[in-house]
Order: structure tokens, then C-alpha cells, then sequence
């Protein structure tokens, strides 16, 4: 089952490689000018000149081969050498039968090779609040975990949890100067079962206590020992961070789940210790590892691969670029790259994976650059294995990584919260949901909120900033999450009205240019998928959710369905219909949002 696309691609490569002409950039796309044709290759402009011909002729000739391919009514040159394609309303019909009859998949193929694929998404820390860096790493990496499932691979969702950290130093001596959990500071137990720390004590303690070490360096030695001491086994210590650990993952387990946003392994920064000590000694021996001003490095620029820096007495040098990967830092503590590294093989001894994709803020990039090449020298994977995917910063109104109003951190929980109320009062004025019981309403409002949230953030290219406007984002109208709920509702009532009766193997007709339209954009699904896929960029597929309601809405318009005349028609467009709202749940659903029934 191919798509119309690629099926035309074929065709029109083969009619150019009986013309002599065999190349790679022979391609066929939609049409500019879906009121002359539905598809169109340039690619004799491409290829011509390389054959001693000229563009138009050439174009002819293909044309002429193509005449008469069973799915096109005409083939047509235009202009200097456009082929011109126009899809007969046979083909259109059966593709649409296709795509309505493919339950899983909606016309979409699967990859060729399925991968063990982990994405690594999310990054929460214990006890230290979430930053927009962490919504949006969630947001996207969500959708490209659920995008990558959908194509096949073997996908492990994993939040990397920050669990192991000069944080968790400081939540033990604030617990000891709060005279809380004392029984925990000795060295060794029997320790009581139940740890008297809340989720609250771990807020009000975390900041507090960051401030105090950047003020008092007394304190902040006594946490960094604190920390040391944790790693290095102590067993008081060690129950504690269990405790701190698990009120925070369950905390953060419940907010990630009102945005739709799970994961297959919560494994820690913690869990790739054991492995560092070994790790160390392996870089050593293998003779990567060199002394640096009291620290120990991994140097990772090539020769002559250096930037200038400007030093602090004015003078310019040239320094390695990346700058090395800081391994053991001059305290001989294990550094953030240090993790990293021994997580890769953490992740080879419980997984295996053949891709790892970090989903991770772009401000990040260097930092990746770093480990992964250090991965690779050190033989702990191999080239195409690592593959950061930087992300733009969801920007406040003046500019700046957003804030909540209060001016603090994010908190998850109120943004949903303040999104969902939004989302009641909007539903309040355009008189949605009106007939709903209370429970309905609120789980319609909630759906529209997170919609609203996400698809905001995932209609960007991942690559691009953008700036938080939740009136905008929250809108039934324009390019909006909300928008694409009220129309997957207004089709599911539709059905509804028509008492969801649509026969199987109904015959599908495609006549009406809306009707063509229709099933054209449901055919882009499988394309679009494959772009999104291939290019790590989900917006491709909020783009093609968008278009689908476009195109819908249009067919809603030109052309009646309960009051079509001949019944034959009005079970073709009912199937459309119904097909349509499956692919529209299923692009949204690898988008990570869900559809209420209705509104
Ligand atoms: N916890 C980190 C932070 O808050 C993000 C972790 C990203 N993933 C990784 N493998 N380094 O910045």
C-alpha cells in the first residue's frame, strides 16, 4: 500500500529512466496549481542540462510515456518543463478505500527496518523546579516517542532523571539544619521506615537552601561533602535520597500525566554510577583521559578545530573547539558529561539501543557535542547512534525564557491549571458544552487545554523560539489546538446525527473538487509521517493535522452529506467523514493530544 505520491514518483522516475535519464532528484510533488493538476514533477528543469537536452522537450517526452498510466486522466508540460499530473477519480477512490480500511495505520507505512530506539526527554531534577526547558523537551519528546512507535521501532521512553546531583547534598544538610530526618544522618541504620520529608519540605528546602550556598560558602562546602558522602555510600544519606527521590518522581508522575506525557524508565543520573569508577579507569587505559590544570579531560576537537577566546587581560588565544569534555573535576567529583557518558552505557548493558535520541535544549548543544564525541572515541557508539535534538526557548512576552506571573519558575501544575481555566471560560462564551454534565465539561476543558498547550508548542519547528501567548493558543480559531478539537468534535456529532451507520464496504466516490481535495490530504498523511519522522520535526504532522481540518471544513461546506440527494453519496461522504476524523485522532494522538467526545 503506497501512497498516491510516492506511487506517481515511481512511475514518473521510470518514464525518465526510459528516456535515458536516471537520477536521484526526480521527484514528484503536490501541485502549486490544484486547479490545473493534483501533482507535478520539476524535475526536468533539474535534469536536462546534465543530458544535453533541453527541459520542455525532455518533459515531453516523459509525458507522452506516462499517457495512459492507470491512475492519471492527464499529463500535461507546462511552462518551461512542469509535468503536470491530475489523478483519475477511480484511483483517488480506491486510495481513499485504502486509507479507510487501514484501521492502524491510516495510509501511513511503517519503516522498513525497525531500531531500538531510546528517547531521552523530559530531564526533570529531584526537587528542583521545572523550567520551560523541561515542558517543552516533554512536549516534543513525547511526540517524537509516540511518532517513532508508530513507524515501528522498538521505542523506550526515558526521563533521565536528575536524581544525583550537588542538589541532593543540599536537601540533606537543610534536612539536618531543620532537625528533620536526623535518625538519617548517621552512618549507619537501622533506619525507621517511614521518613518524616513531604513533597512540600523538598520545595521549601530546595530554593532556600540554594540561596544560602551561593551566600555562605561554609554551607555550601558542608552540602558538597554532604554529596560526596552520599555517593560515595552513606547509608543514612542514601535512605534519605531514596525518600527524596520517590516523592519527587511521584509528584512529577502525576503532573507529566495531566499533560499526556509518560515514560517506559524513570532510570536516574544515579543509575549510571556504579559503571563511572570502571569507566574512568577505561578512558584512562585507553589513553584518553589527560591531566588538566588539577582536573581530568577528554580532549575532543580535531586538529585545528579551534575557536578564538578572548582572555581576561585583553589577549586573544586559540582554543580547542568543542572545548575538552571535563571527565573529573580538579575536586574529583564526576561532572554532568561524566554522566552522560556512563549512561550510554548503562544503556548499551540494559537495552542495546541502535539510536539514542536527547531530546534537550539547543543551549545544550555543545555539552552533547562533547559527550557524544568522547562516546565515540572511547568505542562506546558508533557514528548515527547519538543525536541531540536541540529545541528553541518558549519565550515570555519580553523576550526572555517565560515565567510564571509571580515571576518564579514554572510549576507545571499551575500552568495546566490556569490553561484549563482559561479553556472553561472560553468554552462558556462560545457556548460549547453547554448540555455537558459537570464531569464532561471539565474533561472537554482540560483536553482543550492541553491541546492548546501542546499543539502551540509542537506547530513550531522544534529548531524555532516562540512566545507564550495563551489567549492565542487557547482560541478555537486559527492554526490552534483548540481549533483541531472542534473539528474532530463537530465530525464525531456529525456521525453521531447520522447514527454512526456508515456501511462497510461502502462504495467511495470522488467527484466534487472538495471531495478531491479530501482524499489528496489524506493521502499526504503517509508522507508527512515519514517527513516528520526522518527529520525528527513533529510539526510536520501538527501541519498535516491542520491542513486535514482545513480541507474538511471545506468538503463541509461545498458538499451537503446527510442531505446529499442520491444515497450512494451520502455513504461515501459519511465514510470520508468518518475516515477523515480517524487519521485527523490519529495525527493529534502522535501529537500527544487527546479528543474529547464532545463540546
Ligand atoms: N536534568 C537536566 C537539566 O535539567 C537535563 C537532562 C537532559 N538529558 C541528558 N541526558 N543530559 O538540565
Amino acid at each position: 500500500m503506497t501512497d498516491l505520491k510516492s506511487r506517481l514518483g515511481e512511475a514518473v522516475t521510470a518514464a525518465f529512466a526510459a528516456e535515458g535519464v536516471a537520477s536521484d532528484k526526480i521527484r514528484v510533488t503536490a501541485s502549486d496549481r490544484p486547479d490545473l493538476a493534483d501533482f507535478q514533477s520539476n524535475a526536468a528543469m533539474a535534469v536536462a542540462k546534465a543530458h544535453g537536452t533541453n527541459p520542455r522537450d525532455l518533459a515531453g517526452r516523459v509525458a507522452a510515456r506516462l499517457e495512459g498510466h492507470a491512475d492519471l486522466t492527464s499529463v500535461e508540460v507546462a511552462g518551461p518543463g512542469f509535468i503536470n499530473l491530475v489523478v483519475s477519480p477511480a484511483s483517488l477512490a480506491s486510495r481513499a478505500a485504502e486509507i479507510l480500511g487501514d484501521e492502524a495505520r491510516r495510509g501511513a507505512e511503517p519503516v522498513e527496518q525497525a531500531r531500538r530506539v531510546i528517547i531521552d526527554y523530559a530531564g526533570p531534577n529531584v526537587a528542583k523546579p521545572m523550567h520551560v526547558g523541561h515542558l517543552r523537551s516533554s512536549i516534543i519528546g513525547e511526540s517524537l516517542k509516540r511518532l517513532f512507535r508508530f513507524r515501528g521501532d522498538q521505542v523506550w521512553g526515558d526521563a533521565h532523571f536528575g536524581d544525583w546531583g550537588f542538589q541532593m547534598g543540599l536537601l540533606i544538610v537543610a534536612c539536618a539544619d531543620e532537625g528533620l530526618g536526623t535518625q538519617f544522618m548517621a552512618t549507619e541504620g537501622p533506619f525507621p521506615a517511614d521518613i518524616p520529608v513531604s513533597l512540600e519540605d523538598l520545595e521549601r528546602l530546595y530554593p532556600a537552601a540554594a540561596a544560602r550556598a551561593k551566600a555562605e560558602p561554609e554551607f555550601r562546602d558542608r552540602a558538597r561533602k554532604a554529596t560526596a558522602e552520599l555517593q560515595g555510600g552513606h547509608a543514612g544519606y542514601r535512605a534519605l535520597w531514596a525518600h527524596f527521590v520517590a516523592v519527587s518522581r511521584s509528584a512529577l508522575e502525576r503532573e507529566f500525566g495531566a499533560l499526556g506525557v509518560t515514560f517506559d524508565l524513570w532510570n536516574g543520573e544515579s543509575d549510571a554510577d556504579p559503571l563511572m569508577a570502571g569507566m574512568i579507569a577505561d578512558l584512562e587505559t585507553k589513553g584518553l583521559l589527560v591531566e588538566d590544570a588539577g582536573a581530568r579531560v577528554v580532549h575532543v576537537a580535531g586538529p585545528g578545530e579551534t575557536r578564538k577566546k578572548k582572555l581576561d587581560d585583553g589577549s586573544v588565544v586559540e582554543v580547542p573547539s568543542p572545548p575538552p569534555l571535563l571527565v573529573v573535576s580538579s575536586e574529583g567529583s564526576a561532572m554532568y558529561g561524566t554522566t552522560d557518558l556512563a549512561t550510554i552505557l548503562d544503556r548499551r548493558q540494559r537495552i542495546d539501543p541502535e539510536l539514542i535520541l536527547y531530546v534537550v535544549d539547543e543551549r545544550q548543544a555543545e555539552h552533547f557535542e562533547q559527550v557524544f564525541r568522547a562516546a565515540r572515541l572511547a568505542g562506546y557508539a558508533s557514528d548515527g547512534e547519538l543525536e541531540h535534538l536541540g529545541f528553541g526557548t518558549m519565550n515570555g512576552p519580553d523576550g526572555k525564557p517565560f515565567k510564571t506571573r509571580a515571576g518564579g519558575v514554572l510549576k507545571l501544575h499551575d500552568l495546566i491549571t490556569t490553561a484549563t481555566d482559561k479553556a472553561r471560560e472560553r468554552l462558556k462564551e462560545a457556548r460549547l458544552g453547554d448540555d455537558l454534565a459537570p464531569e464532561a465539561f471539565d474533561d472537554t476543558a482540560r483536553k482543550v487545554a492541553v491541546a492548546a498547550l501542546k499543539f502551540a508548542d509542537l506547530s513550531n519547528a522544534r529548531t524555532t523560539s516562540y512566545i507564550f501567548d495563551l489567549d492565542r493558543f487557547i482560541s478555537f480559531e486559527g492554526k490552534t489546538g483548540p481549533y483541531l478539537l472542534y473539528q474532530s468534535v463537530r465530525i464525531k456529532s456529525l456521525l453521531r446525527k447520522a447514527g454512526d451507520a456508515v456501511p462497510a464496504g461502502t462504495a467511495i466516490r470522488v467527484d466534487e473538487p472538495a471531495e478531491r481535495d479530501l482524499v489528496l490530504t489524506l493521502d499526504a498523511f503517509s508522507g508527512a509521517v515519514a517527513d516528520a519522522y526522518d527529520k525528527r520535526m513533529p510539526h510536520l504532522v501538527a501541519e498535516h493535522a491542520y491542513r486535514l481540518a482545513q480541507s474538511f471544513s471545506k468538503f463541509y461546506a461545498a458538499c451537503p452529506i446527510l442531505g446529499a440527494e442520491d444515497v450512494g453519496v451520502c455513504a461515501s461522504r459519511l465514510a470520508l467523514s468518518q475516515g477523515t476524523l480517524a487519521q485527523l485522532e490519529l495525527a493529534l494522538d502522535l501529537l500527544g493530544i487527546a479528543t474529547p467526545e464532545r463540546m
